[in-house]
């Protein structure tokens, strides 16, 4: 784990941040753990965010794990009041937790589409509400985890670029009703991430699908996790206090390019499926 910061930009700090038993979002609590947060991981599975909180300890950070499906706002507040009687009150809330499968539109029923809006943007919306009243205001962050997806239409990802652009307009609306709190509220914009969940279902075509991805990315690779969690970092520090309502894309210029040739790859992995 590398990364380009001196240490202890967040010392003292409780980060609290959901989908963080895995990919992105894991890489992103052992950043700011390093850095000297406290870290709370909240996800639908106890034993992952257990396990991820103890490779956190073991690291010689400090970190706990606390359940809660980020679709369900009262078990979320419930998790976030016991986040904050081990750590502290909030100084940074990352709404990390995603969904995403495969499918074109007209093979989604409305519970597929709506599944993910519920993932997604309720679920980033209920997270922001259940940090509100527990934020040390006076240097609050929120993060919000979008995709490129947001400004990209998709093919077989509606569901995806809808809510991640719902994402991106209630963190832009939010930094204009919050900034008076004191809080800065932000978004990242990733394309396609190395070694993530996500990457496992949008290229399901292995190599294949890899090489054809990677053509319409002008860097010709995937982002590293810790780049993500870098450009997190630094969002969430002092170093960006004037930044708020922002979305930051990182995706080696895939954006530049367009979606086509990545939902040209969809549909054809739907089709060899
Ligand atoms: N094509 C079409 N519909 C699909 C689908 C697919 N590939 N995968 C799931 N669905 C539908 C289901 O059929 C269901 O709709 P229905 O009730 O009309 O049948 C609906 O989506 C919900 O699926 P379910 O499996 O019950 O939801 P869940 O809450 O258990 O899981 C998902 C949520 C579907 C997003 C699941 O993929 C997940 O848990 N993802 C988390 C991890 C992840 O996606 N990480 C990557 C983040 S980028």
């Amino acid at each position: 784990m590398s990364s380009v910061f001196r240490a202890n930009l967040l010392a003292g700090q409780h980060a609290i941040i959901t989908g963080a038993g895995s990919g992105i979002n894991k890489r992103i609590a052992e950043r700011f753990a390093m850095q000297g947060a406290r870290i709370s991981i909240i996800g639908r599975n106890a034993d992952k965010c257990a396990a991820a909180a103890a490779e956190i300890r073991a690291l010689g950070g400090e970190a706990d794990g606390f359940a809660a499906d980020v679709r369900e706002a009262d078990a979320l507040a419930a998790a976030f009041e016991a986040a904050c009687e081990r750590f502290g009150p909030v100084d940074i809330c990352i709404a990390g937790a995603a969904g995403n499968f495969v499918a074109e539109a007209a093979a989604m029923s409305a519970n597929a589409f709506r599944t993910v809006i519920d993932i997604d943007l309720i679920g980033t919306f209920n997270t922001f509400r259940a940090a509100l009243p527990l934020l040390r205001t006076a240097r609050a962050n929120l993060l919000a985890v979008s995709a490129v997806q947001s400004s990209m239409p998709t093919a077989a990802q509606a569901h995806v670029c809808a809510a991640k652009a719902g994402i991106e307009m209630l963190v832009r609306t939010l930094s204009i009703e919050w900034a008076a709190r004191g809080v800065r509220c932000n978004a990242i914009a990733p394309g396609p991430v190395a070694d993530t969940e996500g990457m496992k279902r949008l290229a399901p075509g292995g190599d294949s699908s890899w090489t054809r991805l990677l053509a319409g990315i002008p860097m010709r690779r995937a982002a590293e996790r810790d780049e993500i969690a870098d450009l997190a970092l630094f969002l969430c520090s002092g170093a960006a206090s004037y930044i708020n309502g922002t979305v930051v894309t990182i995706d080696g210029g895939q954006s530049n390019l367009g979606s086509q040739p990545f939902g040209d790859m969809l549909l054809d992995s739907l089709q060899s499926a």
